[in-house]
C-alpha cells in the first residue's frame, strides 16, 4: 500500500467549540483523511474511518489500551489516558482495558456470568419493577424530570446490585460519575468530584473489604476472591475496574435512553409508530445505538510501526478511535446522519469491537427496551422543556444529558413495591 506524506490537522478535540459541532468535525476529518494527525496533547492520529477504526479495534497485538499515559513535563494532567481525556494527576487507571492481556481476560470471565443473556433475562423483572416504580412516583402529576427521574436511577440501581454495593446509595454513586463526564474539567462540578474521589475510593475499598470477609452473589464478591497466576487484584486495579463498572452502568445506558427520548419527542410520527409498534423498538435500539454513539472514543498506544489508511504509524504512537466517526461513515451507513430505524444491516459499532467490545452491551439492550416501553406505554404525549434541557459539555469521550424536563398528561400509579 502506498504511504501518503503525513496528513497533520491541529484541532482541539477538548473545546467547547470543537465538542459542539463533533460531528461536522468528524465527517471534515474523514473527507481529508480518515487517519490524521493531531499536534496537540502530545501529539496523537485521530481515526473517523469505519475500516481503519475496525482494522485498530480488532488488532489489540498492534494497538493496546495498556501503556496509555504520556506525562508531559510541568504539565499538571496526564495525557492521553485510556479515555482520550486528560487526567489530573494521582486520578487512578479508569478501566479494565489497561489490565495486563492474562488479566483482562481473566476479569472478562469472571463478568461474562452477570452479563451474557441467560443473567440478563433472571434480572429483568426487577428492572421493569424499578421503571414502574419510579414512573409511578410521578405519573399523577403529570410533570419529572426524564433524566433526574427515571432513565438516570434505573440503570444506576441494577448496576449497584450486580456489583454488590447498596442498591439505596445509587444518587451518590451516579451523581459523583456524571460530574466527572458531564461537564468540563475547569467546571465547579468537575473540581468539586475530583476533590471527594479519594472518599469515594476510601468506600468502595471499605465495601470491597467486607465482601472478601462474607462473600455474596454479586461482581465485587468475584473480584475480591479473584487469582490470576496465583496473584489477588491490588486495590489499584480493584478500583479501575469499579469504576468502569460504574461508569458503563451508570452512565452510557442513561445516555443513550435520554438521547432517544429528546430524539422522539421532535419526532411525533416515529413516536407513534413505536407507541403502536413496540416490537420496533429492537431495531431502533440499534439506531439509537449507532446514531447516539454515546461512547465516543477509544485511545491505544502503537507497540509496532505499521501503516493505517495510508499513513505512517510509528512505535509509541498514541492512537484516538473514534467510533462515533465510524458509525457515520457514508461508505458504510447510507444517509449517516439520518436516524433510521429499519436501517438493514446496521453494523454500527457503538459497542466497540475486538477485545474490548463492550460486555455490557446485553444489559444495556435490556435497560433500553424496558425504559422506553415504560415511557412510551404511560406518559407516551410527553412534551420536552427544551430551554431547561442540558446535555453533557466538555467531554470527547463520552456523550448524554444532565436534565430534560417534561409535562404529560398525568396517569394513575401502578402500585408497584419498591423493589430495592
Ligand atoms: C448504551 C450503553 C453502552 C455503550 C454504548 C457502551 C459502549 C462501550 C464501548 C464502545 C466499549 C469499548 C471500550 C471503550 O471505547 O471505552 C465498552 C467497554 C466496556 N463497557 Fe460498555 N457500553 C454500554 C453499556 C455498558 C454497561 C451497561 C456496562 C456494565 C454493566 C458496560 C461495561 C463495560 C466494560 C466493563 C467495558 C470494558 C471492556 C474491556 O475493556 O474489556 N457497558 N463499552
Amino acid at each position: 500500500m502506498p504511504i501518503d506524506e503525513r496528513i497533520s490537522v491541529d484541532f482541539d478535540h477538548h473545546s467547547l467549540e470543537w465538542l459542539a459541532r463533533r460531528h461536522e468535525h468528524n465527517a471534515e476529518l474523514r473527507a481529508t483523511c480518515p487517519v490524521v494527525w493531531n499536534p496537540r496533547y502530545g501529539g496523537f492520529w485521530f481515526v473517523t474511518g469505519y475500516e481503519e477504526v475496525a482494522t485498530v479495534a480488532r488488532d489489540s497485538v498492534t494497538f493496546t489500551p495498556r501503556y496509555p499515559v504520556k506525562r508531559i513535563e510541568g504539565d499538571d494532567l496526564n495525557y492521553i489516558g485510556i479515555m482520550g481525556v486528560p487526567r489530573p494527576k494521582g486520578m487512578p487507571q479508569i478501566g479494565i482495558a489497561e489490565a495486563e492481556p492474562n488479566r483482562h481476560a481473566a476479569l472478562r470471565r469472571l463478568l461474562n456470568p452477570f452479563m451474557l443473556p441467560p443473567a440478563v433475562a433472571a434480572f429483568r423483572p426487577f428492572v421493569e419493577q424499578t421503571a414502574t416504580w419510579f414512573l409511578d412516583q410521578k405519573i399523577a402529576e403529570g410533570a419529572m424530570d426524564l433524566v433526574l427521574d427515571f432513565t438516570n436511577p434505573v440503570p444506576a440501581i441494577l448496576t449497584m446490585k450486580m456489583i454488590g454495593l447498596p442498591c439505596t446509595s445509587w444518587q451518590h454513586y451516579a451523581e459523583f460519575f456524571h460530574a466527572t463526564v458531564a461537564y468540563g474539567t475547569t467546571s465547579p462540578e468537575y473540581q468539586h468530584a475530583m476533590s471527594i474521589m479519594p472518599d469515594i475510593v476510601g468506600e468502595l475499598i471499605d465495601v470491597a473489604e467486607h465482601r472478601r470477609k462474607k462473600p455474596e452473589d454479586d461482581i465485587l464478591s468475584k473480584l475480591v476472591t479473584l487469582e490470576v497466576d496465583g496473584e489477588r487484584l491490588d486495590n489499584d486495579e480493584l478500583i479501575a475496574v469499579l469504576w468502569n463498572l460504574i461508569g458503563g452502568g451508570v452512565d452510557t445506558t442513561t445516555s443513550l435512553t435520554s438521547l432517544a427520548l429528546h430524539h422522539l419527542e421532535a419526532h411525533p410520527d416515529l413516536r407513534q409508530r413505536l407507541i403502536e409498534h413496540p416490537e420496533l423498538l429492537v431495531p431502533a435500539c440499534e439506531e439509537y445505538l449507532r446514531w447516539t454513539s454515546v461512547n465516543e472514543t477509544l485511545t491505544v498506544t502503537c507497540t509496532k510501526d505499521t501503516v493505517l489508511g495510508g499513513q505512517r504509524i510509528t512505535r509509541g504512537d498514541v492512537v484516538m478511535m473514534s467510533w462515533l466517526g465510524a458509525n457515520f461513515d457514508p461508505a458504510v451507513f447510507d444517509q449517516p446522519e439520518e436516524l433510521l430505524i429499519d436501517r438493514n444491516p446496521n453494523p454500527h459499532l457503538a459497542f466497540g469491537v475486538g477485545a474490548y467490545r463492550c460486555p455490557g452491551l446485553h444489559v444495556a439492550r435490556a435497560l433500553f427496551m424496558v425504559m422506553m416501553q415504560e415511557v412510551l406505554s404511560r406518559m407516551g404525549d410527553y412534551v420536552v422543556d427544551q430551554e431547561n434541557t442540558r446535555f453533557y459539555q466538555g467531554n470527547p469521550e463520552l456523550f448524554g444529558m444532565v436534565r430534560m424536563p417534561v409535562r404529560f398528561t398525568p396517569g394513575q400509579p401502578v402500585g408497584v413495591a419498591r423493589p430495592f
